[in-house]
């Protein structure tokens, strides 16, 4: 494989499995060493930082919890004390939680936003914090959904989040471009990762989710890794400010019976 991210170094938030693993992997493919972090799968983050290693790359897990300010900030810390440096950041931790609008709890409120979307805010803070200071360019790159633009009802809080999150990247694009620093979301549709593994075992919930699919399958992680690593590459160089949809044709399928 080419490599399109040598010599960068890339944290990955959420890398202990599904769509953060598959990124983290395919950059350490592509020639990136990987801050990998999990918050509590810390088998998964140690599958990761072998299949890193494997590449030829260089790996670091560092568990944080990245609904905590301080524990974003050591994220950005490691990178630059044990690879040297930070020039990728991918936002990808995140949760969600369902239940009927009238039901969701203040706890809940809090968990689903606090890693979402304050996680995504404060870790993009301390990353371009030190790009600032050193005057370098970076990428950002947050894995959003779907949701970021279409309804998800009965999940209100990662609605909610994701959709804040568009606005977040596109107000940080604009912001952060005259740093050299480029913003961009991905939008996953349903995706065979464990955020899903209840639904996808669920065949009420799982056909007609595929009948609304054009291209009638849930799509991989390693096909959304594939859009990361363009996004992270300097293939990528003149997009900021956007997001990339990957979902199927989910989205934009709607037709009457
Ligand atoms: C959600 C999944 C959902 C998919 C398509 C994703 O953002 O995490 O639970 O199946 O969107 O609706």
């Amino acid at each position: 494989m080419s490599g399109r991210l040598e010599g960068k170094v890339a944290i990955v938030t959420g890398s202990s499995s599904g769509i953060g693993q598959a990124i983290a992997m395919r950059f350490a493919q592509e020639g990136a060493d990987i801050v990998i972090d999990y918050r509590s799968h810390s088998e998964g983050a140690n599958d990761t930082k072998t299949a890193v290693e494997k590449a030829g790359r260089r790996a670091v897990v560092v568990q944080a919890d990245v609904s905590k300010v301080a524990d974003t900030a050591n994220l950005v810390e490691q990178a630059y004390a044990q690879l040297g440096g930070c020039h990728v950041l991918v936002n990808n931790a995140g949760i969600e939680k369902g239940s009927d609008f009238w039901e969701v709890t203040e706890e809940d409120y809090d968990a689903v936003l606090d890693v979402n979307l304050k996680g995504a805010f404060f870790l993009t803070q301390a990353f371009v914090r030190r790009l600032h200071d050193l005057k370098q360019p970076g990428r950002v790159l947050n894995v959003s959904s779907v949701h970021e633009d279409m309804v998800f009802p009965h999940f209100d809080t990662y609605a909610a989040s994701k959709g804040a999150m568009r606005m977040l990247m596109r107000n940080l694009a604009v912001e952060l471009g005259p740093l050299g620093i480029t913003v961009n979301n991905i939008a996953p549709g349903a995706i065979e990762t464990p955020i899903n593994a209840k639904m996808m075992q669920n065949k009420a919930e799982l056909d007609p989710l595929l009948a609304n699919i054009p291209l009638g399958r849930m799509g991989k992680s390693d096909e959304v890794a594939a859009l990361a690593a363009f996004l992270a590459s300097d293939d990528a160089a003149y997009i900021t400010g956007s997001t990339y949809v990957i979902d199927g044709g989910l989205m934009r399928n709607y037709h009457e019976q």
